[in-house]
Formats: C-alpha cells, structure tokens, sequence
C-alpha cells in the first residue's frame, strides 16, 4: 500500500521543474505505431502511463528505450494488434492506439478502456468517427475487435469535444487514402501538440489548433524527434498547492500559455502570479478567496484541476460552487475532504463550498489521478499530519509529487 505523509499549516518556500506532459506524451506514443521506422520523445515524463503505454507499444513488437527521459520508440516491426485486458484496463489512454493500429496494419483488438474511476467514460464517439472512416467494429462484451479493407478520409463531426475521439480520428487519418475533415475536434493544447510531431513526421494537417482540422492521408512516414512540453495540469497542482498553503514559487517550463483560465481564476482569488519566460512566478499572502467556477473543455477550466478548485475552495474566506460539466462523476475527493474538516455539498454536478481558512489533517484515501494530487495540496493547507493511502493512483501521473512538494518547501514523505 503506497503512503505519503504530509505535514501542514507552513508556507512554502522554493522552485520546482515542471515534468512533461503526460496526455502530450501518450498520444504521442501511440503516433509513434503510425511509422516503419524511429520516433524519438524527449522530455517524457517517468510516469506509469507510460511505462503502461510502453509495455503495450513493446507486446505488439516496437522496440522501446527510455533513457535520461528520451524515448526512442522503434517501430519498424509490429506483429500483433492486440492490447491486453490487463492493459486496457490500466490506463484510458490504451485506446487511443486503435486508430493508430487501424492505420498502420489495417486491425485492432482492445477493451473498453480503465483509469481513474471519474464517472462513466463512454468511447461511442471514437468508435463512431472509425466506422465512418471505413473501420468495422464488432463489441464482446468488453472487447473491441476492428478492422478495415483501408481507411477512407471523409467528412467526420464530433456532436463533443472528446480529447480522446479527436486523438484517434487525428492518427486514423494520417495514412488514411484521401481527405478527412474533422469538425468540432477538441482544441486541448495536447491535442494541437499530437498535430506538431505529426506534422513533423510528415503528415499533412491544416487547422492545428481549431476545432476543424483537415488531414489528408499518406502513404509513409519518417523519423523525427519532438520535445514534449511541460505539464500543465502538473503546474497547475503545484501553483494549487502555493495558494493553499501560502507562500512563494517559481515553476520552470510550466506552459503557462495555456493556462489562461487557470490562472486568471488563481487571480481572482488573490494569488500574484506572473509568467517571465519558461518561468512562473507566484505569490500567495492571503487566504483564497472564494469564487465560483465551471469546468469545460479548453480553453476553459480543467476538469483535471477540479479537485484541486475544491480543495483551494475549502481554505478559501468565503462560499463558492463547483460546477463539474465534463465528467459528472468527478467529486469523490469531496468525502475524503470533509474528513479533513471541509464543508461541502454535494448537489448533482455542482459542489457547494464553504471556505474554513484551513484543514485538519486527517487519514485519506487517494481515489483518483488528481483527486490524489489533491490531497497532498490538501495536506500542505492542513494542520498536523495528513496520511494518504492508495497513492499508486498520484504515480499514473506525477513523476515524484514528494520530491517536487519538497523542493517547493513543503513537509512530505512516501512512507515505504
Ligand atoms: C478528458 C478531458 C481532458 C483530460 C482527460 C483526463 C475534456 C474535454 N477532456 O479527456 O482534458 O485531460 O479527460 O482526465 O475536458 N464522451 C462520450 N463519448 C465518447 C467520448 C467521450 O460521451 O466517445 C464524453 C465523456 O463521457 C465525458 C466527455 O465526453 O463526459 C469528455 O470526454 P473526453 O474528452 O473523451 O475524455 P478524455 O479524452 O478522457
């Protein structure tokens, strides 16, 4: 059982390097199957995700090596187009290799996808941009078998801005015979991301960075390498947790242009926050204070930041909401909170909170990714000891949380 410890009520205090992205990388990874031959990512985050994106990259035969944060990924063969149940299950992320398999050898089998446990996560969207493109797809049960006589570009519209259906209408296109046109594809700066190094591997895609995006289809591909920018929901977990306990910062490569949302609410609630460079610079003197806020696709609020709004809102001087709009099940770090003396209500997708100023620390349970995260912020606000249990979820995600939050001043240890 994997623990931290954290020890509260004390400002912080120091600078951190923000590590790369984790929903850059994953995709990127799954591009990687679209080529005969190298790709090389750098600045890829120590992650389990990925060290699970790279077991499933390895079971259908590419050759992968992560040394010093560099991954070379050598797909010149892949013999099997399977991913695992243990796999799929894993990480959410293992579907997006459908597209990629779809493109690169005409057949994918994968199941419905695993991951943090935030509410349903229906994949109907992915699975229907494939079969318009020419891809069928038969479901046992929780398997997914597909396969095509050859992709087709056509006219494909997402009724949502799906990051993840995005993802694999984007790598089903690349080699894909003739022209797709993607409307209301998601505009998550991971995204445009996953278009760059295509591009650079020799795609051609018109409309990086909208939600209409044009890809026509070719025959081959070519070795590149690509640097995968920083983190931001990781800047944004650790600009949390300066607002929460107080103090000062400075983040390193953090990606605060698009962060434009996030950090105009931190604003709002009082934290001075300037971007210099690949630096950001923060300062919290007060107490928060309490907004309201909506999650949305981007460019609006995370919902991968959510629960670290709430944790910022139950030490905030005031009562805010909450409102939750993309993934309806997201407010379980709620009770582990109130453990920690926290005041919300929970009323559909909205969560009603009543600042206290400060938490108690208390023991929790991490249930999710971010809502883990959360609790560690939560800790660093809290006063006393606050023990989190099930900490494998904050590793999916964060290369060293400890070592990051120390580095920032903070008391906090995984116990072994
Ligand atoms: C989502 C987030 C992304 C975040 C990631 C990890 C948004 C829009 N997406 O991406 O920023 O990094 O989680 O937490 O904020 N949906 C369907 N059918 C589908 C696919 C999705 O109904 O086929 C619905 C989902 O149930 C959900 C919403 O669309 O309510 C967003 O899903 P999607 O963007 O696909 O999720 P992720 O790709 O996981």
């Amino acid at each position: 059982m994997s623990v931290i410890v954290v020890q509260g009520y004390c400002p912080l205090k120091g600078e951190v390097e923000i590590q790369g992205s984790k929903n850059a990388a994953l995709p990127m990874m799954a591009a990687a199957l679209l080529h005969k031959g190298t790709t090389i990512l750098k600045h890829v985050p120590m992650i389990q995700d990925v060290f699970c994106m790279m077991g499933i990259l390895e079971s259908m035969g590419c050759k992968c090596c992560l040394k010093d944060r560099t991954l070379a990924i050598d797909a010149r063969e892949v013999a099997d187009t399977e991913v695992s149940r243990e796999d799929g299950k894993a990480m959410r992320s293992s579907i997006i290799v459908l597209g990629a398999l779809l493109g690169r050898c005409g057949e994918a089998k994968a199941y419905y996808p695993g991951g943090c446990s935030i509410g349903s996560r229906p994949i109907d969207l992915h699975l229907e941009a494939l079969k318009q493109m020419g891809a069928e797809i038969e479901e046992e049960g929780e398997r997914i078998r597909a396969g095509t006589t050859g992709l087709r570009g056509t006219a494909v519209s997402l009724s949502y801005p799906s990051v993840g259906a995005t993802e694999n209408v984007l790598l089903a296109a690349v080699r894909a015979e003739g022209v797709t046109v993607l409307t209301g594809a998601a505009m998550e700066p991971e995204i445009e991301q996953l278009c760059r190094l295509l591009s650079a591997m020799g795609a051609r895609i018109e409309g990086i960075g909208t939600s209409r995006l044009r890809i026509e289809g070719v025959d081959s591909l070519k070795d590149t390498t690509y640097h995968v920018p920083g983190d931001r929901i990781v800047t944004g977990t650790y600009l949390s947790a300066v607002m929460a306990a107080g103090g000062e910062a400075v983040l390193r490569k953090g990606s605060a242009e698009h962060l434009g949302c996030v950090i105009g609410t931190m604003r709002r609630m009082g934290a001075e926050i300037a971007a210099d460079g690949d630096a950001i610079r923060i300062r919290m003197e007060e107490r928060p204070r309490a907004v309201s806020i909506e999650t949305s696709p981007y460019p609006g609020f995370p919902t991968d930041l959510q629960s670290m709004a709430m944790v910022l809102l139950s030490v905030s001087q005031g009562r805010g909401d909450l409102k939750e709009t993309v993934f309806e099940g997201r407010f379980a770090t709620a009770k582990q909170l109130h453990k920690m003396g926290a005041e919300i209500i929970i009323e559909g997708t909205k969560a009603r909170i009543t600042g206290k100023g400060f938490l108690n620390g208390a023991a929790v349970q991490a249930c999710d990714l971010r809502g883990g995260a959360a609790l560690a912020v939560a800790g660093l606000a809290a006063r006393g000891e606050t023990r989190i249990t099930r900490c494998h979820h904050i590793y999916r995600g964060y290369e060293d949380i400890c070592r990051d939050l120390k580095s920032l001043g903070g008391s906090i240890q995984r116990e072994l």
